[in-house]
């Protein structure tokens, strides 16, 4: 399974996971052959990019999802209600957004093993509740990393699927400009902490420490950040792993104005933020729930040799199972074979490969995107 752009995409490739357009509407259902026309038209209505199911390595383990994918569907319906009935109606279901959020966190206390591979592809409308489920469900398993008790999991998953709740006040225009923004555009856009707090503090059934996650979220370790500028310590803990959260799985989603970064990219830009805007305590926890080297990626091992990720394991998330291709010489292997790294302590990843080697390998096939 890999994740390919959707220029990239040819006619007779099979989806891999079902594309989805709000709960109920299936754009690609997962076996889907691909034609020109079913191209097109998820081109046009915004998809940027389609898992597509492995042809060259058809024994790839192909990677579970950490929650279910109903209950994913279902969270981000109820996210997409619960934004619409606080904008129209002032209104919001404070005990069914608690009750979804213990569902989730049900979910992942089960499934503690299972490391993040999977992206979730969504039309660009969708993005804001696609992403809080994603935020949710990541600051949920950062939790659990740092041992923290049901009631503040509960607490901390609330605030995490509210905290880009102010954004229902801001004129979508602004929200979803491409570039170009002016500066009383982007003083508004930063407002969304301030009217997410204003509307989630007044529920008695709310944790007022869920609240201040929307307020705080975008405040930044170095004291960068909006809307107080609060720094280090100061910021709620709460509110520091949702920014990491946030942060991650922003640069994982195709914006209007830029196409995904990859989870190797993704994970190096965090490192880079990791003590200078983000507490890099809780990088280190996301992180540590993250496969580094998903199914499907390319990396070379310390013998020169190139190979293809077939299968994670969270004790040992260095440590993938992969099938060489390449030797090391350069020379594409006529027969493959399978590694287990966790069974050989002298070899290692040395790195993932990135574009430009791919090219230079010519191993375009394996990677297409
Ligand atoms: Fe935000």
């Amino acid at each position: 399974m890999r994740r390919i752009k959707i220029k990239h995409l040819k006619p007779n490739m099979v989806v891999a996971r079902s594309v989805y357009y709000g709960n109920a509407h299936v754009l690609a259902q997962a076996g889907m052959v691909l034609t020109v026309d079913a191209i097109k038209r998820l081109d046009e209505l915004g998809i940027a990019s389609v898992y597509i199911r492995e042809q060259y390595v058809p024994e790839t383990v192909e990677p579970e999802d950490v929650i279910p994918e109903k209950v994913r569907l279902e969270t981000i319906e109820m996210v997409k209600a619960s934004f619409i009935n606080l904008h129209d109606h002032l209104k919001l279901d404070i005990n069914r957004v608690a009750s979804i959020v213990n569902s989730i966190i049900d979910e992942l206390l089960a499934s503690d093993d299972i490391l993040v591979q999977l992206t979730d592809i969504r039309a660009f409308d969708d993005y804001l509740f696609a992403h809080s489920v994603n935020v949710c469900v990541l600051s949920i398993m950062t939790g659990i990393t740092l041992h923290f008790d049901k009631a503040r999991l509960t607490e901390l998953g609330v605030g995490a699927l509210l905290h880009d709740i102010g954004k229902t006040k801001i004129d979508s225009e602004i929200l979803n400009k491409p570039d170009d923004l002016s500066r009383q555009e982007f003083d508004e856009i930063k407002r969304h902490t301030n009217y997410g707090f204003e509307m989630l503090r007044n529920y008695a059934d709310l944790s007022l420490l869920s609240a201040h996650i929307a307020f705080q979220h975008h405040e930044r370790w170095d004291g960068q950040g909006y809307p107080r500028g609060l720094r280090g310590e100061s910021i709620h803990e709460y509110a520091r792993i949702v920014a990491v959260a946030d942060v991650y799985d922003a640069l994982l989603a195709d914006r209007p104005y830029r196409p995904s970064y990859t989870v190797n990219q993704a994970l190096t830009i965090l490192e880079r933020m990791s003590g200078v805007y983000l507490d890099p305590n809780f990088v280190t926890a996301l992180v540590s729930n993250i496969a580094i080297y998903p199914v499907g990626s390319l990396v070379e091992i310390s013998t020169g040799y190139i190979g293809i990720v077939m299968e994670v394991n969270k004790v040992v998330p260095t440590r993938p199972v992969i099938r060489i291709i390449v030797d090391n010489t350069g020379r594409r292997l006529s027969r493959t074979h399978m590694i287990d790294l966790s069974q050989f302590a002298t070899i290692m990843v040395i790195r993932a490969l990135n574009g430009d080697d791919i090219d230079k390998l010519n191993l375009r096939e394996y990677v297409l995107a």
